[in-house]
């Protein structure tokens, strides 16, 4: 056993009530007691469950490295016993992200989102995870540029020793399934011109360039191309480390008050400002959204979770929720129209290759149907 702790975040989506809504109360009591009984044995350090939207979020402390198999197996036992509970009490969408009946080993490409960071304890570590519902990875591209390259939202790259060199990004495509590591403040341009593509380019990890420490990690896993088909957006998670020479608490959480635009929402086929919101307020009724984000602070202590607090619960956020809002409302009036609906690659529903189908025949020279109609109107 190294003297390193894992956080590893681990989330599905198995079952909500009333709709794709909020976890049941009894699901993450049934989550609970599969994780109690987990730190009992010796194979977590400690836990922590609760949920955004529809999701159920497993928070856990151990000292077995990332992707380790009997993390992944309890994250999965966990996330079977919080569906079964989905299908007792008929919740909606029972199981949905297990997608994969057989678990080999690791979670990672049958359905959960995976983030899980690998730590050397710091004398004092806090730690902030994140977890949004009705939203893709991508979402964090544009606030984490801000918290680790952007001196506008970060003060201390300009005026923290300790963080003047900078830090190293591994961008990853999700569809190439490959990572380019780039550094910033050289490369910033370079990194933008990926990252701007949020449903494709993903920043993964971020490092400290001047001793390569691991500041953060996102989880990155995109259910539609797991399964071949969409199944639902990826309602992404990610740690990640604050202060003492990384950016402070309150430079991370900056990055947030700007309920910047997202693709998700409703039919996970829509842009909607990603809200920042305390736990109470976890849960998306607005058109199956807005899309919604959780801030939960920690320090770890030998593995031990110390918290969460609820960062998101300050009033110096009311201002955000209430922009948030007005865009929610300036987005709807859009109604079926881009840029509110996704663009044609990226929806998770769509009847448009029924109705391109219907129309084949149907499709005519310009010419050609201005005569047809002119021809009706001279013969009636
Ligand atoms: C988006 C989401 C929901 C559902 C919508 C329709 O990620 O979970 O917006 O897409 O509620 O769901 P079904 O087709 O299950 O009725
Ligand atoms: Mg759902
Ligand atoms: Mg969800």
């Amino acid at each position: 056993m190294s003297g390193r702790i894992t956080l590893s975040v681990i989330k599905a989506d198995v079952g909500s009530i009333a709709g794709h809504h909020m976890v049941h109360p009894d699901q993450l009591a049934a989550a609970t007691k599969v994780l109690a009984e987990a730190k009992q044995k010796g194979t977590l350090i400690d836990f922590y469950v609760t949920h955004v939207g529809d999701d159920l979020q497993l928070i856990m402390t151990h000292s077995k490295g990332p992707d380790h198999p009997d993390i992944h197996g309890l994250a999965w036992e966990t996330f079977k016993a919080a569906a079964k509970v989905a299908r007792d009490l008929k919740l909606y969408a029972a199981g949905q992200d297990l997608l994969s009946e057989a678990f080999s080993g690791n979670v990672r490409g049958l359905g959960p989102g995976v983030a899980e960071l690998e730590m050397e304890e710091r004398p004092s570590e806090p730690v902030i995870t994140f977890h949004a519902d009705k939203t893709e990875p991508g979402a964090f591209n544009l606030p984490l540029f801000r918290v680790f390259a952007d001196p506008f939202n970060t003060a201390g790259l300009v005026i923290d020793p300790k963080m003047h060199d900078g830090f190293v990004f591994e961008i990853y495509d999700v569809y190439e399934g490959k990572s380019v590591l780039m550094r910033a403040p050289e490369e910033i341009y370079d990194i933008l011109a990926l990252i701007g593509t949020t449903g494709r380019y993903i920043i993964r990890r971020v490092y400290r360039k001047s001793d390569n420490l691991l500041a953060a990690v996102v989880s990155v896993e995109r259910l539609n191309l797991i399964a071949g088909r969409y199944i639902g957006k990826d309602d992404p998670v990610a740690i990640v480390r604050a202060q003492h020479g990384l950016p402070a608490l309150g430079e991370i959480l900056e990055a947030f008050a700007f309920p910047h635009l997202v693709a998700g929402w409703m039919r996970g086929s829509h842009y909607g400002p990603l809200m920042p919101v305390p736990l109470r307020h976890a849960k998306v009724t607005r058109f199956d959204g807005p899309p919604r984000l959780i801030a939960l602070g920690w320090n770890i202590s030998r593995g031990r979770l110390i918290g969460p607090v609820d960062l998101f619960d300050d009033v110096a956020f009311d201002e955000s929720r209430k922009l948030a809002q007005f865009i929610t409302d300036y987005m709807r009036r859009h109604g079926p129209f881009m840029p509110h609906r996704l663009g044609p690659e990226e929806m998770e529903y769509t009847t448009l290759p029924d109705v391109l189908a219907k129309l084949k025949d149907r499709f005519i020279k310009s010419e050609d149907a201005y005569k047809v109609v002119k021809r009706h109107s001279e013969t009636s």
